[in-house]
């Protein structure tokens, strides 16, 4: 049975059409606007906290999840048959050697990449394919640039469900698509880039036996906005000044947005922070947008290019959304090289902290943005590190070239030393560290 106490609303202002809960909805249907979902009355928050904590000690599989644990704001029943793998719950570290490259006497990471799949994927897929199950679907599926590949294909076992993943040929990590066959999905490689996979998916779609799972699926944002949740009561209901993470199809930015939204609604926290996307300079549509001053057009990127292949993606379909949460949060939209990426990357790794290459946009972009130093900052890395070990390994060699084949340069440099099998050849290599 639907959840009487939410519905599906149309973002556009002008629209704003009611739908209900479990219409089989990606878009608006009278305008094509995005679709948030919205409880029809507030929620009593007066003992939330306490519940919420002492949910950390149960063994309920429920009260082990970092987004179920939250339920009161998802649009489920108590009594749901939710899919989880024990997602969420992640650690926030201080991260000093970070901290320092930013020229800030602290800096704290989000780790979303300690997900079951390794990626902030999972907080929102346990949410989206629980709902599928609710649906009756008989097949989800996704495009992906391979993190929502590795996380649908793990959720959709989970579920028994079949599931079918698009991805552009070539152009997927080899562990994130090594996760996708092992889960047993289905990969279809396709000829084209992320965007042309997303627009063959939205196509079929249309069809009601198959049920789509990308971030324009509203419940893949309820799942996700329970990090802002998971992050507040880790700060034990402050919030950081700022917040800043990587932006492409703008569904985790959305997420946040809301989360914090409605954590300041229901009086749970008295300000939101300031939340600050981060784009590669060859994939950056959106903050060509930010930084138009009449914010009057979204043009999309035909041909993007970056590395960071998580976030390669021209037409992001959320960014509505996430427009509202950087607008109304007083946040904003930066690029930044691929050089500053990896750079950062290894930064971020002598914190002790891996992560993938998108993730690491966040502390190039803090270092960029020139915050004050009595501002808190807390970055989200979306990715582990085993994620792109290429990437790394390149990096650490000096050979890693830009998508123009240009060399980049390799500042952290940690290459492998060939050394003599002897125990006098190593001693001697490693008094010379
Ligand atoms: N970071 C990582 C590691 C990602 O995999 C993605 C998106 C993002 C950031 C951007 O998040 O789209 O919500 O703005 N990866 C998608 C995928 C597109 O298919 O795995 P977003």
């Amino acid at each position: 049975m639907s959840n009487p106490l939410y519905l599906q609303r149309c973002i556009s202002a002008e629209c704003c059409a009611e739908f209900d809960l479990d219409a089989r909805l990606y878009v608006c249907s009278r305008c094509g606007g995005l679709l948030d979902i919205e409880r029809r009355e507030e929620i009593a928050t007066d003992s939330l906290r306490e519940i919420w904590l002492t949910r950390r000690a149960s063994f309920d599989s429920r009260d082990r999840s970092g987004v179920w644990r939250f339920r009161e704001f998802l649009p489920f029943p108590e009594d749901a048959d939710v899919v989880s793998l024990g997602e969420g719950n992640t650690p926030l570290y201080d991260a000093p050697r970070s901290a320092d490259y930013c020229r800030l006497p602290q800096l704290k990471l989000k780790h979303q990449g300690c997900n079951p799949t390794g990626s902030f994927k999972d907080t929102g897929m346990t949410v989206a394919v629980t709902q599928a199950r609710k649906l009756g679907a008989r097949l989800v599926v996704c495009a992906s640039t391979g993190n929502t590949a590795a996380s649908l294909a793990a959720y959709a076992a989970r579920a028994s469900l079949q599931c079918a993943i698009i991805v552009p040929a070539g152009q997927v990590s080899h562990a994130k698509l090594a996760q996708a066959l092992d889960y047993g999905a289905k990969v279809l490689e396709i000829d084209g880039n992320f965007d042309a996979s997303m627009s063959v998916i939205r196509e079929l779609a249309e069809d009601e036996s198959i049920y789509l799972v990308n971030s324009i699926n509203p419940f893949r944002i309820e799942g996700q906005k329970t990090v802002a949740f998971e992050l507040a009561e880790q700060l034990e209901w402050s919030v950081p000044d700022h917040l800043v993470l990587p932006g492409r199809n703008l569904g985790n930015s959305s997420a946040f947005g809301k989360g914090f939204r409605e954590l300041l609604k229901s009086g749970l926290i008295d300000r939101q922070p300031k939340i600050t996307v981060v784009q590669a300079e060859g994939a950056a549509p959106f903050a060509r947008f930010y930084s138009d001053e009449e914010h009057s057009e979204f043009v999309n990127e035909e041909h993007p290019k970056t590395l960071a292949s998580a976030i390669k993606i021209g037409a992001p379909v959320s960014w509505q959304k996430a427009w509202r949460a950087v607008h109304e949060t007083g946040g904003s939209v930066i690029t930044v090289t691929e050089q500053e990426i990896a750079d950062a990357k290894a930064v971020i790794g002598r914190d002790g902290i891996g992560c993938e290459p998108a993730s690491a946009t966040t502390v190039a972009g803090i270092r960029k943005l020139g915050i004050n130093e009595n501002e808190s900052v807390v970055a989200l890395l979306t990715g582990h590190v085993l994620k792109d070990t290429d990437y790394v390994i390149k990096y650490h060699n000096q050979s890693l070239t830009d998508p123009d084949e240009r060399r980049l340069e390799s500042r952290f440099a940690n290459a492998p030393i060939r050394v003599a099998a002897s125990a006098d050849a190593i001693r001697d290599r490693i008094y010379k560290m």
